[in-house]
């Protein structure tokens, strides 16, 4: 009884495993047409970025990727370049592609020293009264790496599918935290990024942005 409680279990796991893992090999063919914007690796030049402002999407959490381009398709999320893109995604190839950016390794920028200290500071040890922001590396990982396990660790706290930030461009991730401040931006489940995001001033966002370009991943 017990060991076929077991087997059970470790099929029940596999399936469920094999169900959500892509092939990263499928998925670099499937992922040409991101790679105009999106660079073909995942890491766009500065330039390309500044002209289209689509964000890195080398060393993301496969779930990550999964997750927004769900979200663009269903247009819980909204962007004019990004949504039709989304939209021609066949959903059977969405985790071969994702699989694919994920093992790519992100090329973090210069940066600007000054700024970046005070950025470090906001990520690993969040805010004080009055307006009090919990550290960022708690969801986001150690250097930014994302945490995808959540719903491995707590099964009841699924709102912490957090992406990897470390070696994104800086002014993707200063736009997401104005978006999410404004409310621009609001696929983020129990108003998780909304509600920190609306305690950052100007001063926190570009300075977390910056340290969060310069890190190695
Ligand atoms: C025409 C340019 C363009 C193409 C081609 C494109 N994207 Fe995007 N993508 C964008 C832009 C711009 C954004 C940023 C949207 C925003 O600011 O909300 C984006 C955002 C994303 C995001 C959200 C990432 C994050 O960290 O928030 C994912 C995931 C994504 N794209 C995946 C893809 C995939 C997969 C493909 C190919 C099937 C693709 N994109 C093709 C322009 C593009
Ligand atoms: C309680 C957990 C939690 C904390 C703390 C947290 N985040 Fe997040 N963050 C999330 C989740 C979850 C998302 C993804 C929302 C979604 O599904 O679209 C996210 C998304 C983001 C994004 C969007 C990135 C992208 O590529 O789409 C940025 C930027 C961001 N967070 C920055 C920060 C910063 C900076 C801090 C600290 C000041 C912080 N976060 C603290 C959970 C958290």
């Amino acid at each position: 009884m017990k060991k076929r409680f077991c087997l059970a279990l470790i099929i029940a796991g596999f399936a469920g495993f094999s169900a959500a893992a892509g092939n990263p090999q499928a998925g670099k063919e499937k992922a040409a047409a991101c790679g105009g914007c999106h660079g073909e690796d995942g890491n766009n030049a500065a330039e390309i970025f500044a002209a289209l402002k689509a964000p890195k999407l080398a060393g993301q959490l496969p779930e990550y990727i999964a997750k927004q381009i769900h979200d663009f398709k269903a247009g819980r999320r909204a962007n004019e370049q990004m949504t039709p893109q989304a939209q021609a995604v066949a959903e059977a190839d969405i985790a071969d592609i994702a699989a694919y950016f994920g093992q790519q390794k992100p090329t973090p920028a210069e940066g600007r020293k000054d700024l970046a200290a005070q950025g470090e500071k906001l990520f690993y040890k969040g805010k004080g009264r009055p307006a009090v922001v919990a550290a960022c590396v708690g969801c986001h990982g150690l250097k930014g790496v994302g945490r995808g396990d959540w719903n491995r660790t707590y099964s009841r706290a699924p709102v912490v599918l957090a992406p990897a930030l470390g070696g994104q461009h800086a002014a993707y991730i200063a736009a997401q935290l104005k978006a999410y401040k404004d409310g621009a931006r609001n696929n983020d489940p129990a108003k998780v990024m909304r509600d920190i995001a609306g305690r950052l001033d100007e001063q926190d966002i570009a300075a977390v942005s910056e340290y969060l370009a310069t890190v190695v991943r």
